[in-house]
């Protein structure tokens, strides 16, 4: 198994480089995307703090299904355009939430969930799933951790679809 050791300390894009960096070795050569899907799930779980939820949804026949996660069991189909998940796959564009009780249609597969972050996983031009991070904590991504999320979704991309 690879070896993985980042820094704890350093500055949030150096550990993003990092992150996703390991990312990337866990996922070179591997073909199978559920199978990458899952460690790359484990990964942000162990090293991304102040997570209760940490998965993907996948894009199958034009609906969300749940895919690989680490955290408590969660909603399985989610409709495209429906809550957090669905917005960032209908858009194409990562989603932000300080406060999930103000967005409109969060969907609260786990009521501990207070900040969320949605980046979608582009291929070929079309989201082919999304990665879903939430946070008991509100407020708890920052604009730093949204471009490190979406610099690592799009370098391991390829391995997911
Ligand atoms: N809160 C998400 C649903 C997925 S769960 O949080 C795992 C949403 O509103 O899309």
């Amino acid at each position: 198994m690879l070896e993985i050791s980042i820094d704890r300390e350093q500055p949030t894009a150096e550990y993003y480089a990092d992150l996703t960096s390991a990312a990337a070795a866990l996922v070179d050569g591997e073909p199978d995307a559920i199978a990458n899907m899952a460690n790359i799930a484990a990964l942000i779980w162990q090293y991304i703090p102040d997570l209760n939820w940490a998965g993907f949804y996948r894009m199958v026949d034009s609906e969300l299904i749940l895919g690989p996660f680490q955290g408590k069991t969660a909603c399985i189909r989610i409709a495209v355009g429906s809550g957090v998940c669905g917005t960032a796959a209908a858009s194409g564009k990562t989603q932000r939430v300080a406060d999930v009780h103000a967005f409109p249609g969060h969907i609260a597969c786990d009521a501990d969930s207070r900040s969320e972050l949605v980046v979608p996983v582009m291929k070929d031009g079309r989201v082919i799933a999304v990665l879903d991070l939430d946070s008991p904590l509100p407020d708890r991504f920052s604009p730093a951790d949204e471009a490190g999320m979406m610099s690592l979704i799009k370098a391991i991309a390829p391995s997911l679809g």
